[in-house]
Formats: C-alpha cells, structure tokens, sequence
C-alpha cells in the first residue's frame, strides 16, 4: 500500500470544493487513478478518456445547474431569483458549484497585487459552467461581454486555449489536473492551437495568462474566500442592466435566463 499525500491528492482534483462535489464513485476512481500515477506516474492516454463516454448517462461537458452526477442524484429545486437580478444575485444563487474555485483564484490575484481587470477575470473565468462547460472560456466571455470591459471578456475568452500551453516564466506549468482529465497525449483542437498563436503576440497576452496563472494555484485545499473584498471592483467594473440580467434585450440575456430558469422544459 503506498502513501497517500492527502493534501495533494486533493489539490490535483481541483481543491476541496471540487473534491466535495464529486460523487463517492468517482472519488474512489480519482483516488484509484492517483495511486495507479504515485506508483507509475503514469496518465490516461486520450483513448482511455473517450472509452469512459459510453459509460456514462452524461456527457462532460453538461453544465453543473442540469445535472446531479452522483449515482441515482437528484436535482435541487433553486431558490427564485429577485426581479431584476444583478451578477451577485446569479453568482450567489446560481454558480456555487464554480464559486469557490474562482473566488480563491481571484483572492490570489488581489493578494499579488494584479490589475482591477484580471481580478474580475478571475472571479468571472469558470462561472459559465453553470450552463455549459464545453469551450467555456468563449462562452463565458460572450456572456459577460456586454457588461464587463473588453480587456476582461478577453482574459476569460482565452484563458481556456493558454491552460493548454505552458510558459514558466509566467509562472504556468501546464497542470497533471488536464493529463488526468483529457490523456496525457491529448492534442487540443485547431480552434485553440490557432488562438494560442495568435495570442502569443497580441499586446493582451498576458491577461488571460495571468487568469492561467492564478488558476493553477487556485486549489488551495481549505481556504474559504468571501465575495465581500470584491464587491467594489464588481460594482466598478459590472455594468449591470437596470431591468436585471436576463431582462435587457442583450444578444444574451436569453443566455442568463437560461441560468435563472433551467426547469423550463422548452
Ligand atoms: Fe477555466
Ligand atoms: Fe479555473
């Protein structure tokens, strides 16, 4: 029986909050996979990945508010949302399963001093899930777009395509957590290799690298982070709708009505 190092066992699945939202199935297979690595180092091949997709009833890339992936789960009803909901109303009632992860993301932001902009990248960068993972830096990015200042819908945009590649200099290691989850010969796709090229020279490179950076270490196990030491910059740099998300006409204010209603059948 080998030593299991707890702290970074947990780290590697994306930190206690992470860790607490995954089934007993699949902790007992990440912890499986784990020990197979501690022993071998050894990661799933891209094949290996995509032979787990007829074994399940989902598919990964289902946003967290539609699903329950523990074995015979149920969904919760959700709290109603106020009438004219602002960001802090649909990260508070409708993102807590991302909340913790971006909050640590953008608390170690602040804590190194970081622009206004990348700290509200980091707080906004995963959020998406709620309703999508899949490609989730350009959907979330389309949905914050046209509330947030280009320079932060940028950062989210891209701080999916720049997790793939490293640069140490930045202070980004590409991370186990992505040779576990996509197979360690994983290829990304055109569409990121080619906005990985593109950024490399863009003026804003670093924005969504930065996003990368604070990510990475993001997974701290035990640390609990508040939304209050952000509510200023959100309040600067947020314009919220008067009507309420959801409610002003915006190319995707469909897209947050969605978040706030997702029992609608239809
Ligand atoms: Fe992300
Ligand atoms: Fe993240």
């Amino acid at each position: 029986m080998i030593q299991i190092d707890r702290r970074h066992f947990i780290a590697s699945l994306g930190g206690a909050a992470a860790v607490k939202l995954m089934s007993s199935e699949a902790k007992a297979e990440a912890l499986e996979s784990y020990m197979i690595q501690q022993v071998a180092k050894k990661f799933p091949k891209a094949a290996d990945i995509e032979a787990q997709i007829e074994t399940r009833s989902f598919r990964r890339g289902v946003g967290n508010l539609f699903l329950n992936t523990q074995p015979n789960g149920k969904v919760k009803k959700l709290q109603p949302m106020p009438a004219k909901p602002t960001f802090l109303d649909f990260f508070k009632l409708r993102m807590e399963q991302t909340s913790n992860h971006v909050l640590q993301s953008a608390n170690r932001a602040m804590k190194t001093g970081m622009t206004e902009e990348v700290i509200l990248a980091c707080l906004l960068h995963d959020t998406v899930h709620a309703l999508i993972k899949t490609d989730h830096g350009y959907w979330g990015a389309q949905l914050y777009a046209p509330y947030v200042p280009e320079k932060v819908s940028f950062a989210i945009r891209y701080h999916q395509a720049l997790r793939f590649y490293e640069d140490k200099e930045a202070g980004y290691e590409y991370p186990d957590l992505y040779r576990n989850m996509f197979g360690e010969d994983y290829v990304p796709s055109a569409h990121i290799e080619a906005d990985y090229k593109m950024l490399r020279s863009h003026k804003w490179y670093m924005e969504p690298r930065l996003v990368t950076v604070n990510d990475l270490y993001a997974f701290e196990p035990g640390v609990v982070v508040n939304i209050d030491p952000f509510i200023d910059i959100v309040g600067r740099h947020f314009k919220n709708p008067k009507e309420g998300l959801g409610n002003d006409d915006s190319p995707v204010a469909h897209m947050w009505r969605t978040i706030a209603m997702p029992d609608n059948p239809l």
